[in-house]
């Protein structure tokens, strides 16, 4: 359809990504959606439903392989909006996880968002124009004990988001970084941390975070925390000693916890 724009959202199978993918289509945007499993195409015809032009990729984003694939199916269009948004948490130990999973956690977050992040970045530099949404979280304000890897990696996003942003200053290309606070999607249970407090807790509600990212992209923001708690528990923990924040955690993501 004429007048359309065009967005990518990367991890739009579900959760989060699913209702950032939806916020494109309602708002005029056609689609290439991504993620590693066949469920991607489920969403497409979800997505088609809202009026968009959607082409799904099935890619394992934490390889070269697999971003090349999805930049592939670009064709050459133009990006409005990148939304990098897949990621995968970790529960556990640092010592007792699998490596294998310590390294797909890494190879997910970091490393895949940032080259895709890299090629479409160039291309959008170059015409100009458009908009790039990183879902990091607030946890990259959180030494994060039973989940330290992951927090970790949110930690790296959050900072590049505002470093990428700081670069791209004198550009029209912005750069926005969607921090949610702990949110219901299938994230908790793929990352084994379905017994701990953070598992079982009630968490925001995936329409509304999007939306709230959507918009803060739409506008240039450098950045949103989303919800009131959140803003509380970001402010507070820029105060609070990193030892302090790694004990609160534990609390939190121990596992067992969820009964304590
Ligand atoms: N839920 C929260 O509390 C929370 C809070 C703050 C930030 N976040 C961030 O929000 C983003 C979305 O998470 P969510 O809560 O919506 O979790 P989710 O329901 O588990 O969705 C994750 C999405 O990312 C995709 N994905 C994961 N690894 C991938 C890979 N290697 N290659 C391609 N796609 C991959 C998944 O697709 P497949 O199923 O096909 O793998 C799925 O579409 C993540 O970056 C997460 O870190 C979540």
């Amino acid at each position: 359809m004429a007048g359309r724009q065009f967005a990518i959202i990367t991890g739009a199978s579900t959760g989060i990504g699913l209702e950032l993918a939806k916020c494109c289509a309602r708002e005029n945007f056609n689609l290439l959606i991504a993620a590693d499993e066949p469920e991607i195409n489920a969403a497409a015809v979800e997505l088609r439903a809202l009026g968009a032009e959607v082409d799904a990729v099935e890619a394992d984003l934490a390889t070269v392989e697999g971003v090349d694939k999805l930049y592939a199916a670009l064709k050459g269009r133009p990006v409005d909006a990148l939304l990098a948004n897949a990621g995968r948490g970790l529960g556990h130990a640092f010592l007792d996880q699998d490596f294998a999973r310590v390294r797909h956690v890494i190879d997910t977050n970091i490393t895949g968002t940032l080259y895709l992040i890299h090629k479409v970045g160039n291309d959008m530099r170059r015409r100009d124009a458009g908009r790039i949404l990183i879902t990091g979280s607030i946890a990259g304000f959180i030494p994060g004990s039973f989940q330290a890897v992951y927090n970790a990696s949110k930690a790296f996003l959050d900072s590049f988001s505002f470093a990428l942003r700081e670069e791209l200053r004198d550009s029209k290309v912005t750069v926005t970084c969607l921090m949610p606070g702990a949110t219901e999607s299938k994230f908790f249970e793929r990352a084994d941390l379905m017994d701990t407090a953070i598992g079982v807790a009630k968490k925001d509600d995936t329409g509304e975070v999007a939306k709230a990212g959507f918009d803060a992209m739409l506008r240039g923001d450098g950045d949103i925390v989303t919800g009131l708690k959140n803003k509380i528990a970001t402010s507070a923990a820029t105060v609070t000693p990193s030892g302090m924040l790694a004990r609160q955690h534990r609390k939190q993501a121990e596992p067992g916890s969820a009964n304590r």
